[in-house]
């Protein structure tokens, strides 16, 4: 195990510079610059109460969604940073529509799809937030991306995590070497090794989804939901209930202690059947964290990172968790349990 103290640089070169030297300080660079801006949202996030960043635009993004001022200066703070970081060809966000070019004579070889912050619905009631993160590497010809560079699959990831700014403020990612936390020190603003190689169990007593769309849910889901709350100590049913509404902070805990997180498809909005979250800054990410910790992500049918992406904003119903629970959330839905 590696001391405490560890940087997440160091931690990138050591995970996988033996297989690539030159792509991890590369990517070790990319993460670097990324959070020099999770740093500065972090900060805001911090004292939000004190600015006049909290509550609504009046502008409603791409998504069809109200935009919180946090969402956009999260999203001007990392783009913008993210431009001139001579890492990255090509950007998605969550609050740009189209596919965003970096600064000329700043492109990189790699692409970086962001959610600049997730869980806005919980900006102005002080509960956990996040930005996520994923990275893939340029596959097109030429020095610019392009929007196929950021269609790839979520197996093609070569790192992905998320900042989740609570309590403390936390980064947890992987390169394919794993899973690894790392908490902030606001005093020396260094993001310092402090959970390595997390592993979620193979089965846990906790499930987590919006109940309030149980109306509208397809009825392989609401048989697998009323399985969970039968009582079975064998198979430690009921099981608790716990849904925060950002998904960083549901998907943190999960991670920690095991258990399901559900989004699934409903009939709520026809503008959504596949469900509310999107596969290539939501759901890729959290995918490939979810199986370098042991565990599963699925969109009911099929594991979230071999499905291709058609659009930057596509939504993606999607089970994510401990292997053993999402693997038997699968059965339900495909109708086989
Ligand atoms: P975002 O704030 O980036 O739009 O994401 C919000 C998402 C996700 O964080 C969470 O899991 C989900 O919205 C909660 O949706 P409901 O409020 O419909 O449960
Ligand atoms: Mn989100
Ligand atoms: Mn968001």
């Amino acid at each position: 195990m590696e001391g405490l103290g560890t940087t997440v640089t160091q931690h990138i070169l050591r995970s996988i510079g033996g297989d690539n030297p030159e792509a991890a300080q590369e990517i070790a660079g990319l993460v670097g610059n990324l959070l020099v801006a999770t740093k500065v949202i972090s900060t805001e996030v911090n004292r939000a109460g004190l600015l006049d960043i909290l509550g609504l635009t009046g502008q409603v993004n791409v998504q069809g969604e109200e935009v919180q001022k946090l969402d956009d200066y999260a999203n001007e703070i990392i783009v913008g940073h993210m431009k001139t970081s001579g890492q990255v060809c090509v950007m998605a966000s969550e609050e740009v529509e189209e596919a965003i070019a970096v600064t000329p004579g700043y492109e990189g070889n790699y692409t970086l799809s962001i959610d600049p912050l997730d869980g806005s619905s919980n900006i102005d009631v002080n509960v956990n937030i996040g930005t996520i993160f994923s990275i893939h590497r340029k596959v097109s010809s030429g020095k610019a991306g392009n929007e196929a560079d950021l269609l790839q699959l979520g197996r093609t990831q070569v790192c992905a995590g998320y900042v989740v700014y609570g309590s403390s403020t936390m980064l947890v990612y992987t390169a394919g070497k794993g899973v690894h936390g790392f908490t902030l020190d606001p005093s020396i603003g260094e993001f310092l090794l402090s959970h390595p190689d997390i592993k979620m169990p193979a089965k846990g007593k906790i499930y987590s989804i919006n109940e309030g769309n149980a109306l509208y849910w397809h009825d392989n889901t609401k048989r697998y939901v009323d399985y969970l709350k039968e009582k079975d100590p064998a198979t430690k049913r009921p099981y608790s209930l716990r849904y925060i509404g950002s998904l960083v902070a549901d998907f943190h805990r999960t991670l920690l202690k095991g258990g399901l997180f559900m989004y699934p498809m409903d009939y709520k909005d026809p503008n959504k059947p596949k469900g509310k979250l999107r596969l290539l800054y939501e759901a890729e990410p959290m995918a490939y964290l979810a199986e370098q910790a042991g565990g599963r992500a699925s969109d009911g049918t099929q594991d979230i990172m071999d499905i291709q992406p058609t659009g930057l904003h596509q939504r993606v119903p999607l089970y994510i968790g401990s292997r053993d629970d999402v693997t038997l959330a699968e059965k339900f839905v495909k109708g086989e349990a």
